[in-house]
Formats: structure tokens, C-alpha cells, sequence
């Protein structure tokens, strides 16, 4: 697990939140009666933390506190309880990299060594404060295991190289794609489809005319059926 709790809290700097947070912040208590503005805070903490270069600092959770009417205690208990927040300074772009057993099976245990060796040691701000990264719990995208959460997209099917290809591109100022890194399309299986696959199953010949109901009401003869005539 990451690391949860403040590091040198007496050297956060003071914070103030920016007209852009204070915006958002405000359309998300907008959405719930003034006493209950409280129920904002996750989205609150998470623009407070893009506005705090990725990380939530004391005087940060200090000011969500005082903006939602909470007492500090409660904001730093959902701070520290969700590993979204980070609660000390990350690189530019900072890794949480999935280790839950789908994860684990499929190869995170090599990711990790890797991010080690290539980042650094786990939670800490790799020399010129591009990379730092984290083991979290299950991202809830087992199915494209293993997966890390590189800033705000998932990149996943990862394996060493493609790994060290990811972090080979960002450090030289590139944005690569989020999503599978194996050939499937989403969450499908790899390759090609491998089940009902038969277009038959599709283009409408396997329809057959509908069985008759035994016993249904006979419709109504044509003449029956036809206008009366005046
Ligand atoms: S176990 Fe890694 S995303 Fe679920």
C-alpha cells in the first residue's frame, strides 16, 4: 500500500484556492442543499489536489474543510482513506500501478521491479520531478490486467516493454494513447472475436416463421374486418 500520511507537514506552503477551483467547487455544491454541501468534498479534494501540482498538502485539506463547513478531522480521514489522493509531492506523472491478485497473476510484481528500478523507489519524485508512482488496490479493470493509472487514464495488457515504452514517451514530452496495449479492442478478446462468430447468427436467415400459438384467437375475416358500406 502507499504511503498515507503527510510527509514534513510543517513545510506545505499555504494555500488558496484559484478563481478556476473555486468555480468547480462551487458547481459541485450546488448540487446539494447548503447543510449538506459536505457531500462535495471527493470532488472538492480532487480539483484542490489538480490545482496543488497533484497532491493534497495540509493547509489544502485545511481550506476544503473550512469551504464545506467540515471540521479538518473528517476531510483528512477521506483523504487519507482513498489512495486518489496523494498526500505528498508526485511527479509530473505518477503512476498507480495496480497490484491486487488479477493484476498480480498477470505480471504487476514485474511491472513494480520495473517502475523500481526505472522511477525510483516507490513514492518518491524521480530526479527533475517527472515520474513517481505507487502501488494501489484493484482499479476495477482487472479484465486488462495488469493495468496502471498513469495521471487521469488507464493504460493497460502492460508488460515490461511496453512499459518502459510509456515512460520512454513521457519523459521525451509525449502524450501516449490510454487503453490496451495488446492487439483487442477494448475489453475483447485478444486478436479476434472467439465466439459467435457465425454471421448467420446476424443477417436474418436463420429466422424462421412464428410457430402458431395453439388455441390464440383466429384474426378476424377480411370481410369481417372491411368498412361497412352505406
Ligand atoms: S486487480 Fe488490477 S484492476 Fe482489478
Amino acid at each position: 500500500m502507499s504511503h498515507r500520511r503527510f510527509h514534513h507537514p510543517e513545510n506545505h506552503a499555504p494555500f488558496a484556492f484559484n478563481k478556476e477551483s473555486d468555480d468547480l467547487i462551487a458547481w459541485w455544491e450546488r448540487k446539494y442543499p447548503s447543510e449538506r454541501r459536505a457531500s462535495a468534498v471527493i470532488p472538492a479534494l480532487w480539483i484542490t489536489q489538480k490545482q496543488n501540482a497533484g497532491w493534497l498538502s495540509e493547509p489544502a485539506l485545511r481550506a476544503v474543510a473550512e469551504r464545506l463547513g467540515m471540521t479538518y478531522i473528517r476531510v483528512y480521514e477521506i483523504a487519507t482513506f482513498y489512495t486518489m489522493f496523494n498526500l505528498e509531492p508526485v511527479g509530473k506523472y505518477h503512476f498507480q500501478v495496480c497490484g491486487t491478485t488479477p493484476c498480480q497473476l498477470r505480471g504487476a510484481d514485474k511491472l513494480k521491479d520495473f517502475c523500481e528500478r526505472k522511477i525510483g523507489p516507490k513514492g518518491h519524485v524521480s530526479g527533475g520531478g517527472k515520474f513517481s508512482w505507487v502501488e494501489v488496490e484493484c482499479l476495477g479493470a482487472c479484465v486488462n490486467a495488469p493495468m496502471i493509472q498513469i495521471n487521469d487514464y488507464y493504460y493497460e495488457d502492460l508488460s515490461i516493454e511496453t512499459l518502459e515504452k510509456l515512460i520512454d514517451d513521457f519523459a521525451a514530452g509525449k502524450e501516449p494513447q490510454p487503453g490496451t496495449y495488446v492487439k483487442r479492442q477494448t475489453s475483447a478478446p485478444e486478436g479476434a472475436p472467439t465466439s459467435l462468430t457465425d454471421e448467420t447468427l446476424y443477417d436474418g436467415s436463420r429466422a424462421k416463421p412464428l410457430a402458431a400459438i395453439l388455441n390464440a384467437p383466429k384474426p378476424p375475416e377480411e370481410s369481417a374486418a372491411a368498412p361497412v358500406k352505406a
